[in-house]
């Protein structure tokens, strides 16, 4: 088969690489129809996650249809179509067993791509199956469930569950990548008063309108701080959720916030930012950080399939799966190409709208 594979900062290559097999009873091998690009798979490219062996296939999020299934696997089988999830449980140990699969220590957590082979692939080998994909439900697209895989139960689990959201209340987002988009898509659920985007970047900010802020600010321009006090009468935000991952945009977070507020951190920090515990301790304030586990994953698939939820505006862009290295060349220049999540499918029938997808319709 083909897939995409790391050979060490800078270097990517889509190259013959031999099939996947099942190795353990729990497994199963998918064939990938879809799989996508995550701003961590660009994070790996450069360098950032040493864990990655040189040779292993990157990607954690693919929709795909069971080919082979091992002797102990019961509750999918030959010819499923599975979503297969940026996270891996094993069921059995302490984690698993409290729905945090992100902290698995039984040989799951974010291992594809990372750990093991990865889904940007013709095929691929997922372990613990039972307990680790989702069977896709009847009448769904690909493209329906296929964000499903991570920045959907990322930002609702790490940022809009974590941070409390609650009818009424004023919800800062700052960072408006597909991970702050998320997050405004899932706030949506609980039916806040007003959302406000932040970011630095004015084509985000307008994609945060498109997704449902009420209010963006370009924090570039504008004291983002001044502006929330002034949407909240001095308060400060009810919650403000931290979606770039450095130092400025958490201490702006911190800022943000009302006494008794809550801060959901949910981008991925390479250097120390600074707690300013001196304002802070006397402000009831609540910070909280995390992984994904998709234990959410279930129920954000049943609102896709009720129509309460409909991340297919995330797909900017469509490849095939063998374009997959003019596809992360998109993905990694999305300032100048917009893309939010670049869709790479083995199905031609995806590819009828080409990319840019909005060119297609247009
Ligand atoms: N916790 C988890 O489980 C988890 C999972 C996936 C991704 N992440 C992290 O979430 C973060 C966001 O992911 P993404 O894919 O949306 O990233 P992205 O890079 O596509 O988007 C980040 C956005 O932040 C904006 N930005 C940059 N600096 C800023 C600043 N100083 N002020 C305001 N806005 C600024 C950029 O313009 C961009 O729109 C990343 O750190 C990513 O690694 C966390
Ligand atoms: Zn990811
Ligand atoms: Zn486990």
């Amino acid at each position: 088969m083909k897939a995409l594979v790391y050979h060490g900062p800078g270097e990517r290559a889509w190259e013959s690489v031999p099939d996947p097999t099942i190795t353990d009873p729990t497994d199963v091998v998918v064939k990938i129809d879809t799989t996508t690009i995550c701003g961590t798979d660009l994070h790996i490219l450069k360098g950032d996650v040493p864990e990655v062996r040189p040779g292993t296939i990157l990607g954690h999020e693919a929709v795909g249809t069971v080919v082979a299934a091992g002797a102990a696997v019961t509750t999918v089988g030959e010819g499923d179509r599975v979503l297969v999830s940026c996270i891996t449980s094993c069921g059995r140990c302490r984690f698993c067993k409290e729905a945090k699969y992100g902290l698995c220590t039984g040989g799951g957590g974010w291992i594809f791509g990372h750990l093991i082979d990865g889904v940007q692939a013709d095929y691929a080998r997922v372990p613990f199956a039972d307990t680790s994909v989702y069977k896709v439900p009847e009448g769904l697209s690909d493209e329906q469930v296929l964000f499903l895989a991570d920045i959907l139960p990322t930002a609702f689990e790490c940022g809009v569950l974590n941070g409390r959201v609650e009818p009424g209340d004023t919800v800062a987002v700052v960072g408006a990548g597909p991970i702050g988009l998320a997050t405004i898509m899932t706030a949506k659920l609980f039916t806040p008063g007003r959302i406000v985007a932040i970011d630095l970047a004015d084509a985000r900010l307008a994609k945060a309108l498109d997704f449902g802020a009420d209010v963006a600010v370009n924090n570039g321009d504008e004291d983002a701080v001044a502006r929330v006090m002034e949407l909240t009468g001095d308060l400060g935000a009810d919650v403000a959720v931290e979606a770039v991952g450095v130092p400025d945009t958490f201490e702006l977070c911190a800022e943000l916030i009302r006494p008794g507020g809550r801060l959901a951190n949910v981008g991925v920090h390479g250097h120390p930012a600074t707690l300013h515990l001196e304002r802070l301790w006397i402000r009831d304030v609540l910070i909280t950080t995390g992984l994904v586990d998709t234990a959410t994953t279930p129920k954000l698939l049943r609102l896709v399939a009720e129509g309460r939820l409909d991340p297919t505006a995330f797909a900017t862009h469509r490849f095939a799966l063998d374009e997959s290295m003019e596809a992360y060349d998109v993905f990694a220049d999305a300032a100048a190409t917009n893309a939010l999540k670049v869709v790479l499918a083995a199905h031609p029938v995806h590819l009828e709208a080409r990319r840019p997808a909005v060119a297609a319709t247009a």
